[in-house]
C-alpha cells in the first residue's frame, strides 16, 4: 500500500505514533564511560534494539525505522566500519527468523549496493520472507542518506515519467521514496544529546515531532519509550492550522 503525505488532513486524535524513527546514537561513549572498546558500545546496542522492537509492538506502533549506518558513517575508522558490517551481518543471520516468528515485516532502506554480497543476500531473502508480516514494519536505515534518498526519488521519476518533471508538484516525487510503503513518521527520536538529523529522513520528516534525549543508546529501553510517547502525547499536531481549527475538527 501506498501512503500520500500525511500533513494535509487535520490530524486525528492523540493516539499511541504509528511510526516512530530513530537515530541510535552515543554508543561509542557509552563504551568509552566504560573503558571499553566502541565495539561494545555497539554490541549492547543491539540489545537496544530488542528491547525497542519488544516495546513497540506491545504498545500497538505500526512502523519503526531505525538509523543504523548513515551514509556518512563511512568516514569512519576502516576497523569501525569493518566491526559494523560484521555485527550487522551477525544480527541478520541470529534476528530476522525471530522477527518473522514475532510477525514482524523486516525492511531496509539505503543504498546496499556497497554491501558485501552475503549481507545483501540476507537482507533480500529476510524481506521476501518476512513480507507478509503485519504486526510490525521494521525498517533498518543502512548506508542511508536523506539527500541520496530525495535524488534516487527525482532519478526514478524522471525515468519512469519523462514528461512529469518539468513542473511536477512535490507529491509526484513521494511514490519513490524509499520509505513510500510508510506513512510519514509521527515521531522522531535521537538518543545521545546530539540534537540534529544528520542525514537521516529529510524529507519524511517534514511534519515529525522531534523529541531528543541524553540516554545513550545503549541504554535505552522501554521505560524511555515511554518517556518519549508521553512527550509526544502531549503536543498538538497543528500541521500549519491555528489550534482552533484543529480542536473544531475533533469535534
Ligand atoms: C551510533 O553510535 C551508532 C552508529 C553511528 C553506527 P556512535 O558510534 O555514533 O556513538 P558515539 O556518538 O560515538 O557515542
Ligand atoms: C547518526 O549518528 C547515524 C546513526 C546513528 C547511524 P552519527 O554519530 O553518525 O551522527 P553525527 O556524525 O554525530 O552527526
Ligand atoms: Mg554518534
Amino acid at each position: 500500500m501506498l501512503f500520500t503525505s500525511s500533513t494535509r488532513d487535520i490530524p486525528a486524535a492523540r493516539q499511541v505514533p504509528r511510526h516512530i524513527a530513530i537515530i541510535m546514537d552515543g554508543n561509542g561513549r557509552w563504551a568509552k564511560q566504560r573503558r571499553l572498546p566502541r565495539v561494545a558500545g555497539h554490541r549492547k546496542g543491539v540489545e537496544a534494539v530488542r528491547a525497542t522492537v519488544r516495546a513497540c509492538v506491545a504498545r500497538g506502533v505500526e512502523y519503526l525505522t531505525l538509523f543504523a549506518f548513515s551514509s556518512e558513517n563511512w568516514r569512519r575508522p576502516a576497523d569501525e566500519v569493518s566491526i559494523l558490517m560484521q555485527l550487522f551481518l551477525r544480527t541478520l543471520e541470529q534476528e530476522v527468523a525471530k522477527l518473522d516468528e514475532n510477525g514482524i515485516r523486516f525492511r531496509v532502506i539505503g543504498d546496499t549496493s556497497h554491501f558485501e554480497t552475503r549481507i545483501r543476500e540476507l537482507i533480500a531473502a529476510g524481506e521476501k520472507h518476512t513480507a507478509h508480516n503485519e504486526r510490525l514494519t521494521l525498517t533498518v536505515a543502512a548506508n542511508y542518506g536523506g539527500r541520496w534518498d530525495i535524488a534516487q526519488a527525482a532519478r526514478r521519476l524522471i525515468a519512469s515519467e519523462p514528461d512529469a518533471v518539468r513542473d511536477f508538484a512535490p507529491e509526484a516525487l513521494e511514490p519513490y521514496l524509499s520509505m513510500a510503503y510508510a506513512p510519514e513518521p509521527d515521531l522522531f527520536i535521537r538518543t545521545g544529546g546530539e540534537q540534529r538529523i544528520s542525514n537521516f529522513l529529510l524529507w519524511q520528516l517534514a511534519y515529525t515531532e522531534l523529541y531528543f534525549t541524553d540516554l545513550l543508546w545503549p541504554d535505552f529501553d522501554a521505560a524511555a519509550l515511554d518517556e518519549a510517547i508521553t512527550s509526544y502525547l502531549q503536543r498538538e499536531r497543528r500541521f500549519g492550522r491555528t489550534s482552533e481549527q484543529v480542536q473544531a475538527a475533533r469535534g
